[in-house]
């Protein structure tokens, strides 16, 4: 790990240590991996600017979001099957949120389930919900996740269906896992990953138990189960039958135009993730860095917006702020550290962020997160419209 100075490192690591097809899930995107690529090489579009000779000693990298202060102005985005990138990896990653004061997702298709976590530690996390056809079981979720005293409810509105990677075809990996002989082989060839995943019984999905437990409930009856969930008859409706079930605070994640997110501020949200599922559902729509700006005028303030996709450094978070985010999120990153060395490769993936946004901002006159805007960069409106 002490050969790790940024998130590429870990990338790099986390791919000698994991079978490919695992490495494959996490890594790619959906289709040409267009989105993908942009979401994270549009970043370098934009320019800081520098400026000298300011006394900037005492720095503040603390934000406020939803009425919760946190230190850091980023947090974890929900990704499924996290506990397989190592042992149960949920609850490791729930405590470094809980040490670190940052917000933690927890998914829908996680290892361990809510209510582990919930034991595990009083930290109030995130659950990040998808709406299936069997509304009756997404109902149930939701009484889960508020009886395991969730502090936020990360509604997803990406995924009426599932945008196609070929990696995964091509490995044999579905959701769930299935294992081809090439699979096994490759497995075979990471032992230190299968040891690490011999200590621990949480190899399934955690909140899906009940499907599990249901007469034919074996792998394939879950499989079966999990590709028939997919809707594409949602509508706002639904979302709106959400915010009546659900009493906290309400993220809809997914959004990536303005027109959406009006109708999400419609539906009762208190804030929106803006997302395009990290490159992984439709391929060929636009960074979201690149789309940020005008959402963020077009929600003017009335909900909070974060913003995910492509963050790979502490500068990433920077201009995330300086074009109207208000919080953002990582996805892979955590997973690269996770897959690393657990807890050691989160505290190594937040001490980069960290010291990544924070010398930049020495260098760049700043003292506070809470002053970061569009003045801070040189071309801004390479994103932007003008004011
Ligand atoms: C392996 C993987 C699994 C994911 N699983 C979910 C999920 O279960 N629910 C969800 O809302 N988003 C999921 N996402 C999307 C992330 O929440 C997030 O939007 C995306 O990873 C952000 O982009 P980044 O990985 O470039 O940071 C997943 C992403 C990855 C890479």
């Amino acid at each position: 790990m002490d050969i790790v100075t940024n998130v590429e490192d870990l990338r790099k690591l986390s791919r000698k240590k994991l079978p490919k097809s695992l490495f494959d899930y996490m890594d790619g995107g959906s289709y040409n991996e267009k989105t993908l690529t942009e979401n994270s090489s549009d970043f370098g579009e934009l320019y800081f600017k520098q400026r000298v000779m300011v006394n900037v000693s005492q720095k503040n990298l603390g934000r406020s979001l939803m009425g919760r202060d946190y230190a850091l102005p980023f947090g974890i985005a929900p990704t499924g099957l996290a506990g397989l990138y190592y042992p149960d990896g949920e609850i490791v990653a729930l405590k470094a949120a809980a040490d670190w004061n940052i917000p933690y997702t927890l998914s829908t298709v996680s290892i361990c389930s809510m209510e582990q976590l919930a034991e595990s530690n009083p930290y109030p996390y995130w659950f990040q919900l998808y709406i299936m056809k069997d509304r009756g079981f997404t109902e149930m979720l939701v009484q889960r996740a508020q009886a395991a005293k969730c502090s936020a409810l990360v509604l997803t509105v990406d995924l009426p269906t599932s945008g196609q990677r070929h990696k995964d075809l091509k490995n044999g990996l579905s959701v769930p896992l299935r294992m081809t002989a090439a699979n096994v082989l490759n497995t075979l060839g990471k032992p230190g990953w299968l040891f690490q995943m011999s200590r621990t019984r949480n190899r399934s999905f955690g909140n899906l138990k009940e499907i599990l437990s249901q007469p034919n409930g074996n792998m394939t009856g879950l499989a079966e189960w999990c590709a028939s969930q997919y809707d594409d008859s949602i509508d706002w409706r639904d979302v709106e039958w959400i915010r009546r079930l659900w009493k906290g605070k309400l993220i809809i994640k997914g959004v990536l135009t303005p027109e959406d997110a009006r109708k999400a501020i419609d539906s009762g949200c208190d804030a929106i993730v803006v997302s395009n599922h990290g490159g992984r559902q439709l391929d060929g729509v636009r960074s979201t860095i690149s789309s940020l700006n005008r959402i963020a005028r077009a929600v003017d303030k009335q909900v909070e917006v974060i913003l995910d996709g492509g963050i790979r450094s502490g500068q990433d978070v920077i201009k995330s702020l300086a074009m109207g985010a208000d919080f953002c999120l990582v996805g892979r990153p955590y997973l690269y550290g996770l897959a690393c060395g657990g807890r050691a490769g989160l505290d190594k993936l937040f001490t980069i962020l960290k010291n990544e946004m924070e010398t930049s901002m020495t260098l760049m006159g700043l003292k506070d997160v809470n002053d970061i805007d569009m003045q801070c960069l040189d071309n801004p409106l390479r994103f932007a419209e003008n004011p």
